[in-house]
């Protein structure tokens, strides 16, 4: 299938449409709120799982029309029906990314090209749910060990950590990452051979953190007495003969197709699906799924993650704000912030267009914070009264997963009032304790934390970093600024050895020689 030829944004009428507005008129939310009754109504939405409250966002009526003519004009739809086809959209490796075919139902109506795909997809999905289940009874395994970077660990870190009130009583989950051996020793102290299992996740299975990391647990398992690797290490990748070729038998793999940071939903989720069993991955899946159906099926208008995704426009290429706070008033979601830095920043973070040529406008934002409160007693000072206005998006769980109302009470009542106060601001004819008010934020409301609300949420992220990608007419599936460094490092290693300096610049042969004065 061929990709519509798409408008660049900054070269439709919306574009400068929207430019004259944001010059003409700057919404002061206080006022918005006291001339529109309805504002709450027009600015929230409703979506599976997950309510937002768009209110507290810098933006009139006016203007969010013509960021929806600006989504028009950029024929957003037709690229999401074209990834929704199966189109080539990562266009530099000439790739389809349809991890949206990870949580289909087995009995969807997809197109003829993928319904063999579909048909795979399921027979490693019931496998490796089995395969979960015979682990979650398997009294002996006490430890499961997940060895993987970027996409490989933060989707099933941040999903096991987020569901921990699901998860099997009796074992423990540890995540291992790091090309810092201190990590892996560190799990290695607390953990037997007999009682562990190793899942090595890795799409490639060439990633040198993991191989290297890998490596050594299986050489720790060998040398502690295990001789069982097939019942001990598991390979998750798209790529198992090399797992193979490294020993490991057992392997669940998946599609090209699946970009790493979209991977949770493949076999790279196994950890979770131990932690959670199968039924619980399934309802995973389904709140996925759901929320897929919600980007395809409802009109631009109130589709939250195109709406999300035109205020993310607005700010960084309007409001020039280079940066939003994620603040998930839930510490189960202490980990959703650093999931989404790859997400939206190795996504997004691009500088060309779909042709090669630069861009003449901004793309994605720094993406940063951390679990409320704790964000309180950290950055929110710089939030409420630095120089910079900085987005931040609240996420609040309605009921809590634990018997201390009075906690969540409180929990909730400091998340609103953090939104109450960045907006309406404090007068005060002391500078020091003035606040200006008028900061932006969106509020994001979940029912409950369950294995479907948070696929809900996390494939609402997928999209609306999906739409704003495709506005700024940019490769969102690609990721070749991580490239060079590795490819550095390579001619580096051997020079920490023999401290040859030729060809460096001067800074890295300084810092050589530096290093070598102080190991020699
Ligand atoms: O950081 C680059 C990257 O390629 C990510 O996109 C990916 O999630 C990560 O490395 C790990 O890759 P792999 O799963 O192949 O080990």
């Amino acid at each position: 299938m061929v990709l519509p030829v798409r408008l660049r944004c900054d070269q439709t009428p919306a574009w400068r449409g929207l430019q004259a507005h944001f010059n003409s008129a700057r919404v002061n939310l206080r006022d918005a709120f006291g001339a529109d009754a309805q504002r709450f109504t027009r600015f929230s939405q409703a979506a599976p799982h997950v309510f937002a409250d768009l209110s507290k966002n810098l933006i009139d009526p006016a203007g969010e029309a013509l960021l929806l003519a600006l989504a028009q004009q950029c024929d957003v739809a037709g690229h999401r029906d074209a990834m929704f086809a199966g189109a080539s959209v990562n266009t530099t490796e000439q790739r389809a990314a349809m991890h949206f075919l990870l949580r289909a139902p087995a009995d969807a109506v997809v197109p003829a090209a993928q319904q063999a795909e579909l048909q795979a997809v399921h027979a490693t999905l019931d496998a490796f749910l089995a395969f979960a289940e015979q682990v979650r009874a398997d009294d002996a395994i006490t430890d499961v060990v997940n060895i993987g970077i970027g996409g490989s660990d933060l989707g099933p870190h941040m999903a096991v950590r987020a569901l921990e009130a699901f998860a099997l009583p009796g074992k423990r989950f540890h995540f291992v990452s790091n090309l810092d051996a201190e990590e892996l020793l560190a799990v290695l102290r607390k953990v037997q051979p007999a009682h562990t299992l190793f899942l090595v996740a890795s799409k490639s299975f060439t990633t040198l953190e993991t191989m290297g990391n890998a490596r050594v647990a299986k050489a720790w398992f060998e040398a502690g007495g295990g001789r069982n690797v097939a019942r001990h290490f598991v390979g998750l990748t798209s790529q198992p003969a090399l797992a193979q070729a490294f020993g490991i038998h057992t392997t669940f793999d998946f599609a090209d197709w699946v970009g790493g940071r979209y991977s949770l939903w493949s076999a790279i989720g196994l950890s979770l699906a131990v932690a959670i069993g199968a039924s619980a991955f399934r309802d995973m899946l389904a709140g996925a799924h759901a929320m897929d159906r919600h980007f395809r099926e409802a009109p631009l208008a109130q589709n939250l993650p195109v709406r999300l995704a035109l205020l993310d426009v607005w700010y960084r290429n309007f409001h020039q704000c280079g940066s939003r706070s994620m603040a998930p008033y839930s510490s189960s979601l202490r980990r959703l912030p650093a999931y989404l830095q790859q997400l939206e920043m190795e996504s997004n973070g691009k500088g060309v267009a779909l042709d090669g040529t630069p861009l003449a406008y901004a793309t994605s934002p720094v993406v940063w914070g951390q679990a409320g409160t704790n964000g309180q007693h950290a950055y929110f000072q710089m939030l409420h009264q630095g120089s910079d206005v900085v987005p931040v998006e609240f996420i609040a769980v309605r009921e809590a997963s634990h018997a201390l109302p009075e906690h969540h009470r409180q929990l909730l009542a400091n998340a609103l009032a953090q939104a109450q106060a960045l907006m309406m601001g404090h007068a005060s004819e002391d500078g020091h304790r003035h606040f200006s008010g008028n900061r932006p934020s969106t509020f994001l409301l979940l029912d409950a934390l369950t294995p479907a609300s948070l696929g809900a949420l996390l494939a609402l992220y997928e999209h609306r970093v999906f739409v704003a990608g495709s506005l700024w007419g940019i490769n969102s599936f690609d990721q070749f600024g991580v490239e060079l460094g590795k490819q550095l490092a390579n001619d580096i290693a051997p020079r920490l050895h023999n401290g040859d300096v030729r060809g460096l610049d001067g800074s890295t042969a300084g810092l050589l020689r530096h290093l070598k004065a102080k190991t020699s």
